[in-house]
């Protein structure tokens, strides 16, 4: 993962923070996504009075990519804390993770949690859902 993308990307996923909508949780999370043609797409979460249907940052900036045409994905960042405040990495949910096997190659789709423009770290999304159920399961 390239320094200068990641930092960039840090920085959408930080700025969708004002954006996210939680009365309820006050966990505010924000995502950054990066297609494989270089398009970034952001997200925010955005929680409901009836809770279930709450939809994450990382769900909320698939869906709008893949609203618009987009398919293929090279990452993500995430970004996320109580009150906005960053104080650990907001790993993504289980729900979220199985939205990424959807559309992403498990080996090389690269997740970048962070606190800050200078303190990240990247997983690919084999090792945050290993042996993933995704589509090659059902051709
Ligand atoms: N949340 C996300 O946006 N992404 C995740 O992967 C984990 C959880 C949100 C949902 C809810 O608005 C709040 O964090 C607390 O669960």
């Amino acid at each position: 993962m390239d320094k200068k993308i990641a930092e960039e990307m840090i920085g959408l996923a930080i700025g969708q923070l004002s954006y996210s909508y939680t009365p309820y949780s006050g966990f505010k999370v924000g995502a950054s996504l990066l297609t494989k043609n270089g398009k970034l797409y952001t997200g925010c979460n955005i929680e409901n009075a009836s809770y279930t249907p709450t939809n994450c940052a990382e769900r909320t900036a698939f869906f709008k990519a893949v609203s618009e045409g987009e398919r293929e994905f090279q990452a993500i960042c995430i970004v996320g804390g109580k009150d906005g405040v960053l104080t650990e990495y907001a790993a993504p949910c289980g729900v979220c993770r199985q939205v990424m096997m959807e559309f992403c190659d498990p080996d090389t789709f690269q997740i970048i949690l962070a606190t800050s423009k200078e303190q990240y770290e990247v997983f690919t999304l084999k090792e945050l859902l290993p042996l993933g159920f995704g589509p090659h399961n059902l051709s």
